[in-house]
């Protein structure tokens, strides 16, 4: 088993009554995998998978309709990704903020950026996705990919993961493992077929 991250994405692809029925038929992970389903699914566990939150809010146990704070998200899941390019556009900010009161409740955390500007460097893994990568079959080179992870890389503490996304699929996945510690996969993960593949292509 290599100890390349493949973090997937579910984004909001499937129903909940989808999402359960993928989850309760994961197949045996093949390199260390973290599902970040939709906040509506979370809670499940499944022998060699870790699982993550898509988003949070910067709030306190208390009175918040409709919030998700991280004190809930700790006793859910081990994960939580911020700064998706896909959150941002509907407002999300204080990315730093979350990112510490994340971690100080026992969360580990997925930065994602679409530039090699962190919104802080004291994060678990940092996703780079540039935004005309996300879901329009266009994947970074292997160049841009590399000259982005090791300026990312000259910020964050040794250990910190660091993955590539943008319409990665089973079929240009091992050219990033070349480049970087894991990939951040969107649409071709959220399926059970589709991350079979992934697994395939990863690992033979
Ligand atoms: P796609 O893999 O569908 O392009 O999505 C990338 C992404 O945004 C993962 O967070």
């Amino acid at each position: 088993m290599t100890d390349f991250l493949l973090a997937c994405n579910w984004k909001l692809f499937c129903s909940p009554l989808q999402e359960r029925a993928m989850l309760a038929n994961l197949p045996e992970p093949k390199v260390p995998t973290i599902i970040f389903p939709s906040l509506l699914s979370l809670g499940s566990k499944h022998p060699g998978y870790q699982f993550g939150a898509q988003r949070m809010d910067l709030i306190d146990q208390g009175a918040h309709t409709g919030a998700i704070g991280a004190y809930a998200l700790a006793e859910l899941c081990e994960w939580v990704l911020l700064g998706h390019s896909e959150c941002r556009a509907r407002g999300d900010n204080k990315i730093a903020e979350k990112a510490h009161q994340a971690r100080s409740l026992g969360l580990k955390v997925m930065l994602c950026v679409s530039s090699q500007e962190l919104d802080t460097p004291n994060v678990d893994a940092v996703a780079y996705e540039p935004l005309w990568a996300i879901g329009t079959g266009k994947v970074a080179t292997p160049e841009l990919i590399a000259e982005a992870i090791a300026g990312i890389r000259s910020q964050v503490s040794q250990g910190t993961k660091l993955l590539y996304g943008g319409s990665v699929t089973p079929a240009n996945i091992a050219s990033i493992a070349q480049n970087a510690d894991g990939a951040l996969v969107g649409s071709a993960s959220a399926s059970l077929e589709g991350l079979q593949k992934l697994f395939t292509a990863l690992t033979g």
